[in-house]
């Protein structure tokens, strides 16, 4: 292992990148932070497992500020993936263990929260139950196959605004440091921000104010329902990037009101699943630097951080993003998944040895509804089906 312990980063030409940061009222120790990134880790029956512990600890130990888990759903409707983890008093003692064991290697550690909403799986079942949305809208939910969610009623729109209330509740009497609310990607919540998904005509849709009610709302009750040490931060779609769809000019309008509601921090994702589909968004996500124009748009319009993500580039082009724009701190997803030790690497001048994300080919997105492997990661990890804590990159 290279040793790390000589170097002090803040002395360097990285040194922002190793600033901490206050993140509402907590402090992460550096502004480097895993990504969520649904890997699939979990077991069939939504329960945390020891393989979940180990993929997070892991990353913690390579030195990020903070670990955001990939997206738990809020309960057994919101879940889309066989192997996602669902939050619930049940599976308390394991969020429990996931959380100090982050803890046990100095990072933050942040539960993301989604409602899957019309993505709610199982999939191949889609037609035998409900799946929630805003408005009975068809889409294309895999290639060449187009289904129609059900329109939610206004009680199971309270059930799902108390269903997030309830997930934070419990990822902070599981020793959480806070939550990330997921409202981007085409799940529930940015389903109603969308006026192309949502046509209701009640106070949850037609305008901009009422569209927006439901993300509001889920802030405003977690803050009101968590303790004050708790942080509550969003994932919010920031273009839906077609036309007629939700667009940054209305994500810059929201910024300001989840600010108001009590979110300590944004994400800027711009799409959805259905829209990375068209022919202009595709291969968006290998773009450098993709989600950057709408990341600073965000941070113009508030005052609490913005989190920039999406293909960063190397730790150059990390700095420079920190020094030269209004961002506060970097997230990666698949440069943390090859390699956990790429904090760690680049606080020691080691960026040589730093593993890299190539995706040719992106293995980890094709594998991950049984459990994500990155091609690029040493064999006995890829023969195992995780990089734990047996595999060092340095
Ligand atoms: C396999 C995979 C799974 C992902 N899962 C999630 C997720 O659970 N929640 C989320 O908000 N974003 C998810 N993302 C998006 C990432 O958080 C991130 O925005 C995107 O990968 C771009 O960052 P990167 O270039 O650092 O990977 C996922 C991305 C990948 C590749
Ligand atoms: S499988 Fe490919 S895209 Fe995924 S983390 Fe590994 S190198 Fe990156």
């Amino acid at each position: 292992m290279t040793d790390t312990t000589e170097i002090d980063p803040t002395k360097t030409e990285v040194a922002p990148l190793f600033e901490p940061l206050e993140l509402g009222p907590r402090t992460a120790h550096n502004r480097i932070m895993q990504a969520p990134m649904s890997v699939s880790y979990g077991h069939a029956d939504g329960s945390v497992s020891a393989k979940e512990i180990e993929h997070y600890g892991r990353r913690a130990q390579g030195g990020v500020g903070v670990v955001f888990t990939e997206n738990f759903a809020v309960n057994l409707a919101g879940r889309q993936m066989p192997l996602q983890t669902v939050i619930s008093e049940e599976h308390l003692p394991g969020l429990r263990k996931l959380a100090d064991e982050v803890h046990g290697h100095g990072s933050l550690a942040v539960v993301q929260i989604v409602h899957s909403g019309r993505y709610a799986g199982p999939w191949d079942e889609y037609e035998s139950r409900r799946r929630l949305a805003p408005s009975a809208v068809p889409f294309e939910l895999t290639p060449g196959r187009t289904v129609t969610p059900q329109e939610m009623t206004e009680e199971e729109i309270e059930e799902s605004i108390e269903a997030f209330v309830h997930a934070a509740q419990i990822c902070e009497r599981a020793g959480f440091d806070g939550v990330d609310v997921h409202a981007a990607q085409g799940f529930l919540i940015s389903g109603f921000l969308s006026p192309r998904t949502n046509h209701r005509t009640d106070q949850w849709g037609g305008s901009f104010e009422n569209r927006v009610r439901f993300a509001s709302e889920v802030v405003r009750r977690i803050t009101a329902g968590t303790g004050q040490d708790f942080i509550v931060g969003v994932h919010l779609l920031s273009d839906e990037l077609i036309e007629d769809g939700w667009t940054i000019e209305d994500a810059v309008r929201l910024a300001p009101l989840l600010e108001a509601a009590g979110a300590h921090f944004l994400f800027a994702i711009p799409a959805t699943f259905e829209t990375l589909r068209l022919p202009a968004n595709q291969g968006l996500m290998n773009r450098q630097g993709y989600a950057m124009a709408d990341s600073k748009a965000l941070a113009g319009a508030v005052s609490i951080p913005i989190i920039a993500n999406g293909r960063l580039g190397g730790p150059a082009d990390m700095v420079k993003a920190l020094v030269e724009t209004n961002v506060s701190a970097v997230a990666l997803a698949r440069a943390i998944f090859v390699d956990p030790d790429w904090p760690r690497k680049v606080a020691a001048g080691a960026n040589d040895s730093i593993r890299a994300c190539p995706c040719d080919p992106p293995r980890c997105l094709r594998t991950q509804l049984t459990g994500s492997i990155c091609g690029h990661w040493p064999t006995s990890a890829q023969e195992r089906g995780h990089l734990g804590y047996d595999e060092r990159t340095l």
